[in-house]
């Protein structure tokens, strides 16, 4: 059963590349994945890249049917209005976004957005056709509590509890320990696996195991070339990362995504 999710490599480009370097780093990240005759159908490659250069990226790989998949790090909880500075799900649909981050920790921290808000995101960018990832996962207090489990989970719980099981199958969720996210701190390969299958099993129970066996998870948090394959490898619930720093550099994003999709394609 679990050989049948197809893993996902997302880079989070956060606040970085305007749309010039966009196009440029995904030419680049095009070149030495067609080079190594990367199998986009075993596993995903998706972008997110900041708003302004969503749609540099969308002409690029439009027009050179490109494989790599794209979305966006924010969106509105609402469609249209005097919202100043917002972009509506639907906005981000018709630029072809398959993917929307959503309660990515910087998020949660820099922006009011609480489990709430984060509902109203993940129905707005189901509604608009598009897939939430949603980000969970502990900072340094709930790690030092032992309680990051119960945290993650509740995180999951919050904001999934009332979708359908039709909905709820569209979820990708991005287990990202906060202490992890940009500092060179990676979990171990066991406590993220542990996290992982934490999730699935809180999703079984909710809804059922064929749900739970669809649902991609992640993880997040100081990803990068010399740790994938050992956190893909320890257990066989995380499918794939959410990479940040390491995803701005093509030769090592490339290179995340190909250790991924050997590892994954070794569970089949
Ligand atoms: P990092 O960021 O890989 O730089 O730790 C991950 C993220 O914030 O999604």
């Amino acid at each position: 059963m679990a050989s049948r999710r197809i893993p996902i490599v997302a880079g989070n480009w956060k606040m970085n590349f305007d749309h010039l370097e966009a196009t440029y780093f995904v030419q680049k990240l095009a070149w030495i994945l067609r080079d190594a005759h990367f199998g986009f159908r075993r596993c995903e490659v998706t972008l997110m890249p900041p708003f302004t250069s969503i749609r540099s990226v969308q002409v690029l790989i439009e027009a050179d049917r490109l494989k790599i998949t794209y979305g966006a790090q924010a969106v509105s909880v609402t469609n249209q209005g005097a919202f100043t500075g917002d972009v509506s799900a639907d906005m981000l649909a018709r630029l072809g976004c398959t993917y929307v981050l959503v309660g990515h920790s910087e998020r949660r921290k820099y922006h009011p957005e609480d489990d709430a808000n984060i509902v109203d995101q993940v129905r707005a960018v189901l509604a608009a056709g598009m897939k939430p990832i949603l980000c969970v996962g502990e900072s340094f207090e709930e790690r030092r509590q032992g309680i990051e489990l119960e945290y993650a989970v509740g995180q999951v719980q919050d904001v999934i509890r009332d979708l359908n099981d039709k909905e709820a199958e569209q979820m990708v969720i991005a287990y990202e320990p906060v202490w992890a996210i940009g500092t060179g701190m990676v979990a171990t390969p066991q406590s993220a696996q542990e996290a992982a299958a934490a999730i699935r099993t809180h999703l079984g129970e909710v809804y059922g195991d064929d749900v739970a066996q669809r649902v991609r998870i992640l993880y997040g948090g100081s990803v990068n070339a010399s740790n994938a394959t050992q956190l893909m490898q320890e257990g066989l619930d995380i499918d794939g990362f959410l990479v940040g720093g390491a995803s701005l550099d093509a030769d090592e994003f490339a290179t995340i995504a190909r250790l991924t999709d050997k590892a994954a394609s070794a569970r089949r």
